[in-house]
């Protein structure tokens, strides 16, 4: 999808589509009111689906970590804490979780790999919850969430994941995971702007005290009302564009969604393998490589990054101990193969420049 001269292959914020863009600036509704109350009542409808799961959806104004402190401050609270970290955002839910925790154990690999399976089995032994991300953005791969949900529920423990970077482009199974809380971000496969964070609670047991404005009770019982409201001003204009991204999500139907983005990520890795570039994940027993976001090597991955950004092209550098190492291209929401073919060829020609002044 293009903005101006632009083709972003950014992990989010994508660029939203045009009609998106517009519900922008549609009049701001009363938010006491029953026009507001049915736009939250047609998200909440919508969203449900993409989590895969039936429970309470509320949606936060605030950025997708606004979602993620609200489920873990609650359900992290005084207890035990295993977190899957081996990027980023695995890092950020250890992080979150152990302001609320009892204590917090970090099952670890190296950044692009995932842990071993007998790691995280050994710790689940005796915790309360785990935390972990569906999708890695930072690394570019997806945990198998089949596998890492039934290892927890074989040994009792509850489950909140993050599903950021996945909902509305890869199956999320709310359900069949049997987890607690699911938190979804706007900005990536959904097709909308930042700054509203969706969190599904399927099961309530065990939601203890959180902050003020992070209380997802609060969220629930002011959606439960004759009208359905927000606890605190909405961000109006972000709800009015979530609801035209999800309009476009499901006519173009979810099914078809996912495959789509399984299609154009297959496209991209295929390609990068033609040029000769070597993808960076391996992700091992628990995971698999991302149909959201691809992570590869480059030589001098910065000077390449901003050699495409010249011809318009914007892609991702690495996280964390990835900077400078790693590129990453997203294929979330609007990202066309003619996009990919575009990323591509210009890729190839700015590492043929490059490897041409290398010394041999
Ligand atoms: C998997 C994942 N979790 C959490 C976040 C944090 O989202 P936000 O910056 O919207 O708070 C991101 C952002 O990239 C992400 O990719």
């Amino acid at each position: 999808m293009t903005s101006g001269f632009k083709i972003s292959f950014i992990p989010g914020p994508v660029n939203p589509s045009p009609r998106v863009m517009r519900a922008l600036s549609e009049p701001m509704p009363y938010h006491r009111g029953e026009e507001f109350s049915r736009m939250y009542e047609e998200i909440v409808e919508r969203v449900k689906p993409l989590f895969g799961a039936e429970g309470d959806v509320v949606v936060i104004s605030g950025s997708s970590t606004a979602g993620l402190e609200s489920a873990l401050a609650g359900f992290a609270r005084g207890r035990n804490v295993v977190a899957i970290v081996d990027g980023k955002f695995g890092e950020r839910l250890a992080e979150i979780s152990s302001l609320y925790a009892k204590e917090v154990t970090m099952v670890r690999s190296e950044w692009g790999k995932t842990p071993p399976q007998e790691e995280l089995e050994a710790s689940l032994g005796g915790a309360d919850l785990l935390a972990v991300v569906h999708n890695e953005t930072s690394t570019g791969i997806e945990h198998d969430m089949d596998l890492i949900a039934d290892l927890a529920s074989d040994r009792g423990v509850d489950l909140v994941v993050d599903v950021v970077s996945s909902i509305g482009g890869i199956e999320v199974k709310g359900d069949r995971w049997r987890a607690k809380a699911l938190v979804g971000g706007v900005q990536k496969c959904l097709g909308a702007p930042p700054g509203l964070a969706p969190v599904m609670v399927r099961d309530w047991e065990g939601y203890g005290r959180a902050p003020y404005y992070l209380d997802l009770t609060m969220y629930q019982s002011s959606a439960m009302g004759n009208l359905r409201q927000t606890p605190f001003t909405p961000a109006l204009p972000l709800f009015a564009a979530l609801r035209a991204a999800l309009r476009e999500i499901h006519s173009e139907g979810l099914e078809a969604r996912f495959l789509r983005h399984c299609r154009m990520a297959e496209l991209l890795r295929e390609g990068l393998e033609e040029l000769g570039v070597e993808l960076f994940a391996l992700p091992g027993e628990l995971g698999r490589l991302s149909d959201t976001v691809t992570s590869f090597m480059v030589p001098n991955p910065e000077v390449v990054r901003r050699e495409l950004a010249k011809g318009g092209i914007l892609i991702a550098g690495g996280q964390g101990p990835l900077r400078g190492k790693i590129l990453r291209a997203a294929t979330m929401a609007g990202v066309t193969e003619g996009d990919i073919q575009l990323l591509l060829s210009q890729l190839g020609e700015i590492l043929s420049k490059i490897t041409s002044k290398v010394p041999s």
